[in-house]
Order: C-alpha cells, then sequence, then structure tokens
C-alpha cells in the first residue's frame, strides 16, 4: 500500500465564506466582518478547522471582490483592517485557521498599477499588464475571447493599444513574466501571512502565465484561446518561486483553482517533494456530471460520469499527491439542484455529503451547504446582478433565445443560486440583515435556516457535524486509500476504504427507487459498524439492502 505522508491540513475541515452574503452587522444590507465575528462560534461548533474568506479587499465590484483594487487593504462595505484582525484573532483562539483568495491572474482596472499603466509607455507600471498594438486598424493582437464579455482585449484610444483581460473588462491581467509583478505578488503574501493568516485559497492561478507570442485560440463562442493559458508555459516555474521565496518560510498552506485542469496536468503542481507548488488543486471535473462545456448548458446527469471524475482523481493521487473534496461554492449552481434531488431535500444532501467527504482528500464546506441551501428562481432577467450571467445573456440574444428560456438557465445553472444571503432563521430577511438585503433572500429560508436545523436532531447540518466528527475519530477516513465498487451502476457509487488494518464501506444511492445492493466480496455486514446513515433505522437481510430514496450508509470493519 503506497505510504501516505501526514500533514496537519489533510486532517482540516475548511469552511468558506462568501462574505457579502454571509451575515450583515450594520443593517445596509451587505454582510461584512463583524457579521462573521458574530457566527465564529457557530462555526466551532460545526467543526471547522478553517475559514477561507472569499475576497474582502477594496473592489469596485465588477466581479464581486475578484477585481481587487488594493491587496493590502479591507473593503469598507465589509469592515476596517481592525475588524478583520479581530477575526483572525478571534478565530485563532477557538483553534481555527484563515485562508484569504489570493487574485493575483489579475487586478481590478482601479487598481493605482492600472491606471498608472494607463499613462503610457514610459510608466513602469506599463509592463505590470499586457498592453499589446492591434494586429491592424481596429483588430486586436488576437482572436482570443473573454470568459465573462466579449473579446479579451479591450482597446485604448490613448494609447492605440489593447490590454488583456480574460475575466470582465474590469480585470485586466497581470503579467507575471515581469519579475516586479512577481515582487508583488510576494510582498502581499508576506503582508497577510505576518498578519497571521494560514495560507491561501489561489483564484484561476494556474492561468498567471500566457505564451509570448499570444497565438490565436480555437474558435468557440467563449473563452477562445483558453487552451493557452489553462496551464501556461511558466506557471509552474512562478508558483515555484512563489514557494520557495514564500510560502516555504511560512507554517501556511495553499489550495489553488485550476479550471478546465487535466489530472495529467495537474500532477507537477501537486505533487508531493521538491516541486510541489501548493498543498492541493481545486480541478473542476466533477462538475461537469450534468453539462456540456460549460455549466450553462445542461445534458442529464450522469452518475457513471460523476463516479469517474472522483475516482480518477482519488486513485491517483494517492500516496503522492492530496485532494480538495468540494461540492458547492460560490461559482456553482447549489449541489442538490444539481445532483440530489429537492423533493428528498435532507435524504439527498446528507447523501452527497457522505459520497463527498468520505473520500480521500480535505473537505470544503461552502456556507449554506450545511443546511441544504437551494437554488432562487428570481421571477425576471434584471434581478440578476452577476457579469456571467450578463454575458450569457448576451449570447443568448444572440441566439434569439426568449427571455423566459433564458431565466430557466439563470435557474438552473446561474451562480448566482450560491450566492443569496445565508438563511439564519425564520425572522425576516433570514435573519441575515435588519436592512434592505443587497440581493434575495430566497423565499424557503422559513423550511430552511440555521436556527431551525440546529435544533432538529434529524436536520443535513446535524449530519455534517456528524461526518465532520467522524473524521476526526477515524484517522481511515482521512488517511486510508480508496477503491471504487460497481463502476458500471447508474444508481449506485459505493467504495472503499482501507488504513492500518481498518476498512470502510461507503454505500450511496443516487435513486428515489429502490435498488438492490449486496455488499462487496470480501464484506460481512452483519460484521461491520453502521457509523453514518440518512435513515434511522437501518437493516440487512443477506448480506445486502434494498436502498430507499437516496440513502446512504458507512460501515466501519476493525
Ligand atoms: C475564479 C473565482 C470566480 C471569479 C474568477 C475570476 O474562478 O472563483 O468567482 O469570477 O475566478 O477572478
Ligand atoms: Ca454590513
Amino acid at each position: 500500500m503506497a505510504n501516505v505522508t501526514k500533514r496537519p491540513y489533510k486532517e482540516y475541515t475548511v469552511y468558506q465564506i462568501w462574505p457579502r452574503s454571509f451575515c450583515d452587522s450594520n443593517g445596509d444590507g451587505i454582510g461584512d466582518l463583524m457579521g462573521v465575528y458574530s457566527k465564529l462560534d457557530y462555526l466551532k461548533d460545526l467543526g471547522v478547522d478553517v475559514i477561507w474568506f472569499s475576497p474582502l479587499y477594496p473592489s469596485p465590484n465588477a466581479d464581486y471582490g475578484y477585481d481587487i483594487a488594493d491587496y493590502k487593504a479591507i473593503n469598507p462595505e465589509y469592515g476596517t483592517m481592525e475588524d478583520f484582525k479581530k477575526v483572525l484573532d478571534g478565530a485563532h483562539e477557538r483553534g481555527m485557521k484563515v485562508l484569504m483568495d489570493l487574485v493575483v491572474n489579475h487586478t481590478s482596472n482601479e487598481h493605482y498599477w492600472f491606471k498608472e499603466s494607463l499613462k503610457g509607455e514610459d510608466n513602469p507600471y506599463h509592463s505590470y499588464y499586457h498592453w499589446r498594438k492591434g494586429k491592424s486598424a481596429k483588430k486586436p493582437p488576437n482572436n482570443w475571447l473573454s470568459t465573462f464579455e466579449g473579446g479579451a482585449w479591450e482597446y485604448n484610444k490613448d494609447l492605440d493599444k489593447y490590454y488583456l483581460h480574460v475575466f470582465a473588462k474590469g480585470q485586466p491581467d497581470l503579467n507575471m513574466d515581469n519579475p516586479k509583478v512577481r515582487e508583488e505578488v510576494k510582498s502581499i503574501m508576506r503582508f497577510w501571512l505576518d498578519m497571521g493568516v494560514d495560507g491561501f485559497r489561489e483564484d484561476v492561478i494556474t492561468f498567471i502565465s500566457k505564451p509570448e507570442n499570444f497565438p490565436n485560440g480555437f474558435p468557440i463562442p467563449v473563452a477562445c484561446g483558453i487552451e493557452h493559458y489553462k496551464n501556461g508555459p511558466n506557471a509552474h516555474k512562478y508558483l515555484k518561486e512563489f514557494q520557495k521565496e514564500v510560502l516555504d518560510k511560512y507554517d501556511c498552506f495553499t489550495v489553488g483553482e485550476s479550471p478546465m485542469m487535466t489530472l495529467k496536468n495537474a500532477l507537477p503542481y501537486i505533487t508531493e517533494g521538491d516541486d510541489q507548488v501548493m498543498s492541493m488543486m481545486f480541478h473542476f471535473q466533477h462538475h461537469e456530471a450534468d453539462c456540456f462545456m460549460t455549466e450553462w448548458i445542461h445534458v442529464p446527469f450522469s452518475l457513471k460520469k460523476l463516479k469517474k471524475a472522483f475516482s480518477t482523481w482519488q486513485n491517483a493521487l494517492y500516496g503522492k499527491a492530496w485532494n480538495s473534496l468540494y461540492l458547492d461554492n460560490h461559482d456553482h449552481a447549489r449541489i442538490i439542484n444539481r445532483y440530489g434531488n429537492v423533493n428528498y431535500h435532507k435524504e439527498s444532501g446528507k447523501m452527497l455529503a457522505t459520497m463527498c467527504y468520505m473520500q480521500s482528500g480535505t473537505p470544503f464546506i461552502y456556507m449554506g451547504q450545511e443546511i441544504g441551501m437551494l437554488n432562487i428562481e428570481l421571477d425576471s432577467v434584471d434581478k440578476y446582478k452577476d457579469v456571467l450571467t450578463f454575458n450569457n445573456y448576451h449570447l443568448a440574444q444572440k441566439l434569439h433565445l426568449s427571455d423566459k428560456t433564458f431565466l430557466k438557465m439563470c435557474h438552473r445553472s446561474s451562480r448566482e443560486n450560491a450566492r443569496t444571503p445565508m438563511q439564519w432563521s425564520k425572522e425576516k430577511n433570514a435573519g441575515f440583515t435588519t436592512g434592505e438585503p443587497w440581493f434575495y433572500v430566497n423565499d424557503n429560508y422559513k423550511k430552511i435556516n440555521v436556527e431551525d436545523s440546529l435544533k432538529d436532531p434529524d436536520s443535513i447540518l446535524n449530519y455534517y457535524k456528524e461526518i465532520i466528527r467522524l473524521r476526526k475519530a477515524n484517522p481511515l477516513l482521512v488517511y486510508g486509500d480508496y477503491k471504487e465498487h460497481y463502476k458500471s451502476s447508474r444508481s449506485l457509487y459505493v467504495y472503499e476504504r482501507n488504513y492500518e488494518g481498518k476498512r470502510a464501506l461507503v454505500v450511496c444511492s443516487f435513486k428515489e427507487k429502490g435498488v438492490n445492493f449486496k455488499a462487496p466480496k470480501g464484506f460481512d455486514l452483519s460484521k461491520g459498524k453502521l457509523v453514518l446513515c440518512n435513515y434511522k433505522d437501518a437493516k440487512v437481510t443477506d448480506n445486502g439492502f434494498v436502498t430507499r430514496p437516496y440513502e446512504a450508509r458507512v460501515y466501519l470493519f476493525d
């Protein structure tokens, strides 16, 4: 059996806060740091070891904080640096760590560096960005398209040059080939690490290096050109520089976000040893089981696809690298709507958590996931607020889709489904704010909220607590290996874990209808201890059982 190295971060459970929608302390309708402060005990009680904050920095909000105007300050909408330090200390006092979001593929166009870069070629900040002459009058340097807003090159008349933005226009890409830019990144890292933060989630970090000659991309309607920078030529080299010169000098860990990443390309970044440049990676392959190319193009959910994505990474990384385990985050519609069943809200919510977090890796939980928050169905297109939704609306209009059709797509696929205010209680605005919330509260909050979930022993929330507790109590669930069974089943996801003579068997049904489950060879269920189940009673007949809707069971064997 492969040898797994022990590392503290492998034993943590991480909780992601998207600050704008978490908790508002001052009634202006916007979540803030003192709101977070008031919920630290809630997070501790849940069993969380680490809080990851989506960006807290000053930002004009072209992409709600992922466009940063100052990397070493706190967005006044969220509070002050003093407030941040209070939250950091409060987390540390409770034994929790804090990760900051490091967004250095691009800045905001309102960042000082970018404003300076506009002053012309002689300005020292000009080369902080990718400024290029057009191919000819009115023709950008190449055919790349942005993920968020039309072409990836924006023309500036005064300079008669274009700047690159692979996301929104307000997110100009930094030129990481410039050593001064890399020094700035290191300085940002040191600033927060010296203050006491415990590491970073690194935004689209494998995009930071662009090929020098900017070749044309394969002509697709969105993000054309992405094949040239999704795993850029010098990305690993630059990350290694950050690792050796900064990160290695601190007690910290990182998780790098890597859209479009394949296992093969991921390994050099995450394989343990001298060339490792991130503790873990967020890849997206398990988010492709119900869509084609983009999450906005829906296809029927395929369990086989989902299992293949998870198993590929589980098998390849074991003993070599470490997985991140996540379902929801601020960029995806809610997981119960996608892979579960809203009519079996509790059952499928718990089953999905079991399926994911009993695997090998570090669990990441996104705010609201622990109470089973669901997608929101806004009734008009202009109620949506996100640049990606706008971009897709323009595309939909080009394709002559009706507003009604587009709205349906939003209900299913918009990442804004994950950005509605956190549902704390049955009170007005779900207890998120006493004022007017900046975005719509899901009107299911009277049924789905933290206050009720805490009281209900059968809630999704209490099940999450149990999962976290079980992982802490059983090194097997953290460090054990992974072996899938019944791979070709379209109904069941079954796998085992093994560690130091102990075994676990995880059985998850993705079906409403009963499925006949027989224990795989070598397992005697009557000898196992049922440690987790989303139903009260759990009988076994003939070394198996017929599953109830979305049933999940975990057996431990000594
Ligand atoms: C990442 C973030 C996403 C953001 C994008 C651009 O994917 O998670 O929210 O829009 O990068 O920064
Ligand atoms: Ca506020």
